[in-house]
């Protein structure tokens, strides 16, 4: 591959694959004849907007494959059943069979919707992601969950489908609006005071190139970040431990967002909110001090992600928890940061501090 700087990190789970960083779009072909058999046709999900922006340069190196390209709208919407009926049907027009490579291109709603589509079309065809969001190379595309929502809920149908690769090329990241990239530092943040100090001192410190995109220190964050989630999934790919605490944040985030209704905040603010409610409680619960509840509060605001929310009833808030999936038997699974870099899950918090620490964060 021609970028000098590329690296790869391996998730080592039940099915292992690399995620690579730092390489260009252009050369995704090369990698797919050069390391999977038996490719003839690829099928390219992704949105109109990334579409117009990133399939040239991908197909660019695919013209020794037969190339359909499928777009859907942008939107949290078309995780849905509907849209999946409808690819189906579109991708079968194009003549997909098992045989087939789906390329996922785009955020983290291309990668759950189309990765969720590879996993059950035809019983399963090949995948790789390869994410153009900041939360989707740091995230969404690290660890094989996809899925598509219900009115129910959100990612209710989903499984656990491994890429073959995820191929993330950070240039991608140059078109991404302000607004979009705070819900990647929201997450990005999350995974440093989860698992990693010095990442947490790297975000401290490098506040004017982070919002300056220096394109070195963006691919330093996004590898740093990644490679914690990369460690994270490999050693607990279905969550039945240490993957839950990559829900750092997530209860009282999901809380709130549901609450209102998913307007008036958006995920990486929620999240942003969710992990200073979680780090009030830590404190009450003698895991961290206040002083590290304002570091971690001060972190958030000089990228411009809330650590409050105005008029909200903490008594709903709390209501709103009780549907949290890793709740067991009635009680609250949470997961509780323990000083900076450390993370634990906590099954004993009352519901009375947990109100507490919403009303933390109400303003
Ligand atoms: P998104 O996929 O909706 O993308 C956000 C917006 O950015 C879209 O309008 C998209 O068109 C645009 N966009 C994408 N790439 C761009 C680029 N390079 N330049 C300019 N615009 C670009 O949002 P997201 O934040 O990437 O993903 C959110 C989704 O990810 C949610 O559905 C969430 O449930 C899911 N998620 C999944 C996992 C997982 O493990 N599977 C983890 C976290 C989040
Ligand atoms: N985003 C949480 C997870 O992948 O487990």
């Amino acid at each position: 591959m021609g970028l000098a700087t590329w690296q790869k990190i391996n998730v080592e789970a039940n099915s292992p694959y690399p995620v690579f960083l730092g390489v260009p779009l252009e050369e995704l072909g090369e990698y797919l004849s050069s390391q999977i058999e038996e490719v003839e046709h690829i099928l390219i999900i992704t949105n109109q907007a990334v579409a117009e922006l990133y399939s040239e340069r991908l197909k660019q190196g695919l013209l020794d494959y037969r190339v359909n390209l499928l777009t859907v709208p942008a939107g949290e919407m078309e995780k849905s059943l509907e849209r999946l009926s409808q690819l189906t049907t579109a991708a079968l027009r194009c003549g997909v069979d098992r045989k087939t490579l789906v390329i996922a291109l785009g955020g983290g709603v291309i990668g759950d919707l189309a990765g969720f589509f590879a996993s059950v079309f035809m019983r399963g065809i090949r995948l790789i992601q390869v994410p153009t969001t900041l939360l989707a190379q740091v995230d969404s595309s690290i660890g094989g969950k996809v899925a598509v929502n219900h009115p129910a809920g959100k990612n209710i149908l989903g499984s656990f489908y491994p890429p073959l690769a995820v191929w993330t090329d950070f240039t991608t990241l140059e078109s991404l609006p302000w607004s979009e990239v705070e819900n990647g530092l929201a997450e990005s943040i999350k995974h440093a005071l989860i698992a990693d100090l010095d990442l947490f001192e790297f975000f401290e410190n490098q506040e004017e190139n982070i919002k300056q995109r220096n394109p070195s220190i963006w691919q330093e964050m996004v590898t740093r970040s990644s490679a914690v989630k990369v460690r994270t999934v490999s050693q607990d790919e279905q969550e039945h431990g240490v993957r839950a605490l990559l829900n750092l944040g997530h209860s009282f985030g999901h809380a709130l967002e549901t609450e209102m209704n998913y307007h008036g905040v958006t995920h990486g603010q929620g999240v942003s909110i969710g992990i200073v409610a979680a780090a009030f409680l830590a404190s009450a619960k003698g895991l961290m001090t206040l002083a590290e509840v304002d570091r971690i509060k001060h972190l958030l605001s000089i990228y411009g992600l809330p650590t409050t929310i105005k008029g909200q009833d903490p008594q709903a808030l709390l209501q709103r928890m009780k549907t949290d999936k890793k709740n067991q038997g009635g009680r609250k699974i949470l997961i509780l940061p323990q000083g900076i870099g450390r993370t634990v899950i906590s099954k004993d918090c009352t519901d009375s501090e947990i109100l507490a620490a919403w009303i933390q964060v109400i303003s």
